[in-house]
């Protein structure tokens, strides 16, 4: 039997990793949202494209939570950005909202369901849904740095002229201005990056992965970036549908890895068909590992905010 997917939230991010998702043939896609007909509509336009794509998987969209019933993976990408006027603290308390309306349903339908979270911010939301599941902390994983390490390792490939295929890139901390991009583990068809490009060209990059989604904001003017966040998701969504034990940065709830505990934070995991299967713990310098204290501290004070 194909795996089932759930994606809550047919927007962008939604409805781009339902995308990726039939091109990669995951498994079939039951997209839901609050809009009427905008996730049956979305679900149907993708299923007819399948005989092109000739992929043998289902898209359906509704807006309930009946249709996801037993979902093998769920995927939250439910939410508002920050309007004019809102403070993070308003988004925060937003989206927590959203969390508290779809979590509980969601996986009262599927119990066995491996919760991937996009909605911002990221690891505060993540942390909220654990709560809000009650599920193992294996089974609750959030998704930035997939997409951070992408963003880092495709500025790389421009500024070298290499594949990005060569770039292995390394990105801890929370999604947020605090992430911690690891130049020092960062390879180059094996070469460190460190290596091949002098500290203030590296700097220039760090700074821009670092405001990689405030790029693309400025270019939008309205909504953030969707391609590459649903991307992230699907290599992650791969790598636990196919029990591929494939290292990658995730959000993670943290019981004393890096010195961190009761905090979700990115570090790297290994995915596998139980989800996080574990925490690969790297040594940092002394400076590296405040830099991971201060993005924890950031993320830590909005889960305060929350009480989560
Ligand atoms: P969007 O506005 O295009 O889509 C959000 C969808 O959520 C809308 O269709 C809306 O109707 C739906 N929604 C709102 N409340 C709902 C509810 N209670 N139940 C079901 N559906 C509900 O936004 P987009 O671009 O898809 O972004 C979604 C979220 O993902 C945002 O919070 C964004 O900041 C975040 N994001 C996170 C990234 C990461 O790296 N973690 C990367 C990109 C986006
Ligand atoms: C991003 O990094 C908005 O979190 C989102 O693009």
């Amino acid at each position: 039997m194909r795996p089932k997917i759930t994606i809550v939230g047919a927007g962008n991010v939604g409805a781009t990793t339902a995308h990726w998702m039939v091109t990669r043939e995951l498994g079939d896609v039951v997209l839901t949202d609050i809009v009427e007909g905008v996730p049956q509509g979305k679900g149907l336009d993708l299923f007819e494209a399948t005989p092109i794509a000739r992929k043998d998987v289902r898209v359906t969209g509704a807006n309930g939570y009946d249709e996801t019933a037993n979902s093998d993976l769920v995927v939250i990408t439910a939410g508002f950005p920050r309007k004019p006027g809102m403070s993070r603290d308003d988004l925060l308390k937003k989206n927590y909202e959203v969390m508290q309306s779809t979590i509980e349903k969601v996986v009262a339908l599927s119990p066995n369901a491996i919760l991937i979270l996009v909605t911002n911010p990221l690891d505060a939301m993540a942390q909220a849904a654990f709560r809000l599941s009650k599920f193992s902390r294996n089974r609750v994983i959030g998704m930035a740095g997939v997409l951070d390490s992408a963003r880092f390792a495709a500025f790389i490939a421009q500024e070298l002229e290499v594949s990005v295929e060569n770039i292995q890139a390394f990105v801890l901390g929370g999604h947020g201005d605090t992430m911690v991009p690891l130049p020092r583990y960062t390879t180059v068809a094996g070469v460190p990056l460190t290596e091949l490009l002098p500290a203030e060209k590296i700097e220039a990059l760090v700074k821009r992965t670092r405001n990689g989604g405030g790029e693309i904001v400025a270019l939008l003017k309205s909504g953030s970036a969707y391609y590459a966040p649903a991307a992230a998701v699907c290599e992650m969504a791969e790598a636990i549908l196919r029990d591929k034990k494939k290292i990658l940065p995730c959000a993670a709830y943290l019981e004393g890895e890096y010195g961190i505990r009761g905090l979700f934070i990115g570090v790297p995991c290994k995915l596998g068909a139980r989800g996080i299967e574990s925490v690969i713990e790297v040594k940092l310098t002394a400076e590296e590992q405040a830099q991971l204290r201060k993005s924890a501290d950031a993320v830590q004070e909005l889960t305060t905010v929350l009480g989560v």
